[in-house]
């Protein structure tokens, strides 16, 4: 890809950038949240067109006018945003597109059979035959990495590919790039993990702000050179835990248990304290916020606040008693994504903000406050949040709900998607705010980060107490012997 732009509305996204791809090789893209990753992916897709520049495949001008040219080139993308139709099954989604009458039209049995001979070899366990929208969001993006396989195209992108899946199905996704790559095909990789990059990439090229910074052999830079040349400036601090005064205890939660997802689990957070919940996916972390912020009460159990035993039967129970929940999946209940983001990131208080008789010039100015301390990368606060990069979508919920500022803020991996830069202001934030006496419960499946910033780990393994860590006793491997310990 040579001397690529692009605007959206007159402003440019995309200034003269240059890309390529050897075969059989990884070559990452990293860049901050907004920087035109996805967008100058979604050129060579043809989802978007360029507004100048040319693309060459094995040295030929080519010219992708829509997704079908791309795919006839023998290109296929995973995309960022999950894009799988929920009502249809799992085998429907991957052959989506490929009508009948077309070549490569089959049978429904043929279908089925194809999709279930496709998902063993990539090691995939699901059944081709249930609906999508019934599997989790990290089964959800396995068949879509699944399908862009299914294309056998020469060139795989994959924008963030491994942002939902477990450690253990990354090391399975690594294991089928390293044989596409040895079957001479080209990878796209762009991922916000930089362990992984380091681990899978040839090859580096890095944009910032829409520009064409450098590229690299992997071998040839280290992660501070990358993360310097990503931000544009030195990161002293990734994860900024200050030391903050630990309190009385604000909750307790007791004896927990909610039939097939989890059992007998007691735990408590106390003022001014971040506790970490770590397990491998599917450890049931999630189903345990949602019980306790009342959207899935547990059949038994007992939650006490500030030492008084207080009842939760619905979310806004929970809200009731200063409970804020940001949830693992953000872009459907997070956001509104028709709506500008101004009005996305007061929504959540806006109760507070009539009680207080804020004018629109005043809601305008703590909007901006917001969008300034997260850097939200946006033209206006009235630009729609479905327009946003996936990254900064992510800004947008966590700012609408600090701005309610609750005594317990519950997070289900809050910096899923973000980059390295952002993902330090949202860790500062959240240090400023248990410095209020606030409380944080963050559920993380990046283990640098629930070591980097928790005070205390609780540990769980298949739906139960896996062991607790105070901050002195954290290290990987004792996480990660207590995550399999009831497995
Ligand atoms: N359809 C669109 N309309 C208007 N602006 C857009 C549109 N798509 C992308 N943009 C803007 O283009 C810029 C680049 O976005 P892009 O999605 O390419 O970033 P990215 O590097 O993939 O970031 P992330 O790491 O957050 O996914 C952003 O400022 C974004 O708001
Ligand atoms: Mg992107």
């Amino acid at each position: 890809m040579k001397h690529i732009e692009k605007s959206f509305h007159s402003v440019k996204v995309l200034n003269d950038i240059q890309f390529s791809l050897k075969a059989g090789t990884v070559h990452a893209l990293m860049g901050e949240n907004g920087a035109g990753k996805s967008t100058m992916m979604k050129i060579l897709a043809g989802v978007y067109k360029s507004d100048g520049g040319e693309i060459y495949i094995d040295g030929k001008k080519v010219s992708i006018d829509s997704p079908k040219d791309s795919q006839e080139l023998g290109i296929a993308m995973i995309h960022q945003e999950l894009s799988s139709i929920p009502q249809m099954t799992v085998a429907e989604n991957i052959y989506l597109g490929r009508e009948p009458g077309s070549k490569l039209f089959m049978s429904y049995t043929e279908m089925y059979k194809q999709t279930a001979q496709l998902l063993e070899s990539l090691h995939v366990h699901i059944n081709p035959k249930v609906k999508i929208g019934t599997l989790k969001v990290a089964d959800q993006q396995l068949i879509e990495i699944a399908k862009a396989i299914s294309f056998n195209a020469n060139i795989i992108i994959m924008d963030e590919p491994t942002s939902a899946i477990t450690d253990k199905e990354v090391e399975n996704l690594f294991h089928i790039i390293r044989a596409l790559k040895e079957q001479g095909k080209g990878i796209i990789y762009i991922s916000h993990k930089m362990d992984e990059i380091f681990q899978i990439a040839d090859e580096i090229t890095v944009l910032r702000d829409g520009a064409y910074i450098n590229s690299w052999q992997a071998k040839d830079i280290d992660n501070s050179i990358l993360i310097k040349n990503m931000v544009g400036r030195e990161l002293n601090e990734v994860y900024p835990k200050i030391k903050v005064p630990i309190g009385e205890t604000l909750l307790e939660v007791k004896d927990f248990s909610l039939k097939n997802k989890f059992e007998n689990i007691s735990f408590d957070v106390k003022k001014g304290e971040i506790l970490g919940f770590a397990g491998l996916v599917g450890a049931g972390r999630t189903e345990i916020m949602n019980s306790l912020f009342g959207l899935t009460p547990p059949d038994t159990g007992e939650i006490r606040m500030d030492g008084k035993a207080i009842t939760i039967k619905k979310p806004q129970d929970a809200i009731g008693y200063g409970i804020a929940y940001v949830t693992e999946d953000r872009k459907n209940e997070g956001l509104i994504l028709q709506m500008g983001v101004g009005q996305n990131i007061t929504l959540a208080s806006m109760k507070e903000l009539q009680k207080l008789l804020i004018k629109a010039k005043e809601e305008r100015k703590v909007i901006l406050e917001q969008i300034k301390t997260l850097r939200v990368k946006v033209n206006h606060p009235k630009q729609l949040a479905s327009s946003l990069s996936g990254g900064n979508q992510q800004k947008v919920v966590l700012a609408k709900w600090m701005m309610k500022n609750p005594r317990l803020l519950i997070l289900d991996e809050p910096t899923r998607g973000i980059d390295v830069g952002a993902k330090a202001e949202i860790y500062k934030l959240m240090c400023e705010y248990v410095d209020k006496g606030n409380s944080i419960i963050m559920i993380s499946s990046e283990m640098p980060e629930v070591m980097g910033m928790s005070d205390r780990i609780i540990v769980l393994s298949n739906g139960q107490f896996g062991g607790e860590l105070c901050r002195e006793e954290f290290k990987q491997e004792k996480i990660m012997s207590c995550a399999v310990s009831k497995i």
